[in-house]
C-alpha cells in the first residue's frame, strides 16, 4: 500500500472497468509468471503473482470475495492485500504494487521486469492449464481470463 507510492515508474495497464467486479485479469510479462490484478470489494485493486503458494494454482481464476481470493485448485484463501494464505494454511505469494489513479490501474515497470522471477508454474497437473503461451518480449500484455487481449 504505502510502499506503492515510492515507485516512479508506473505504467498504465488498463481501466478499472476493464476488470470485472470481484474478478481478475492477468498481465503477461517478458519474463516470469503472469501478474494477476484483482478488483476486490469497494473497487480496491490488488496485484499478486498468479501463482498459489500451495501448488501453483492460477489465482486469477479463483473466486474473489471481499479482499480475498479462493484458489481454484484446492480452495486455499489468499489475502489480496498481503498475498498471505489464511490459517491453518501457510505460505504467501509475491505481491506487486498497484496505483489506481483516475480510474486507471498502474503497475511498476521495474517490478514487472524484476520482481518474483524465480517462481515457475508446475509442469504437470491441473495448475499448468491455460498457461502454455509465452509472453511477448518487452511488453506487458493484458489478458482477460481466459481470452487474450493486448493492452491498448
Ligand atoms: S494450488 Fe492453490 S490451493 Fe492448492
Amino acid at each position: 500500500m504505502s510502499h506503492a507510492m515510492h515507485h516512479d515508474d508506473w505504467i498504465a495497464i488498463c481501466a478499472l472497468d476493464d476488470i470485472p467486479v470481484l474478478g481478475a485479469r492477468r498481465v503477461a510479462r517478458a519474463r516470469g509468471l503472469d501478474v494477476a490484478i484483482f478488483r476486490g470489494a469497494a473497487d480496491r485493486v490488488f496485484a499478486l503473482l498468479d501463482r498459489c503458494p500451495h501448488k501453483g494454482g492460477p489465482l486469477s481464476q479463483g473466486i474473489v470475495f471481499g479482499e480475498s481470493v479462493a484458489c481454484p485448485l484446492h480452495n486455499w484463501t489468499i489475502a489480496l492485500a498481503t498475498g498471505e494464505a489464511a490459517a491453518p494454511d501457510e505460505g504467501s505469494t509475491a505481491r506487486f504494487s498497484v496505483l489506481l489513479d483516475g480510474g486507471v490501474v498502474h503497475l511498476s515497470a521495474r517490478e514487472l521486469a524484476e520482481h518474483a522471477l524465480e517462481f515457475t508454474r508446475p509442469h504437470a497437473g491441473p495448475a499448468c492449464r491455460g498457461h502454455a503461451e509465452p509472453a511477448a518480449a518487452g511488453s506487458a500484455a493484458l489478458r482477460s481470463v481466459p481470452v487474450t487481449l493486448q493492452r491498448a
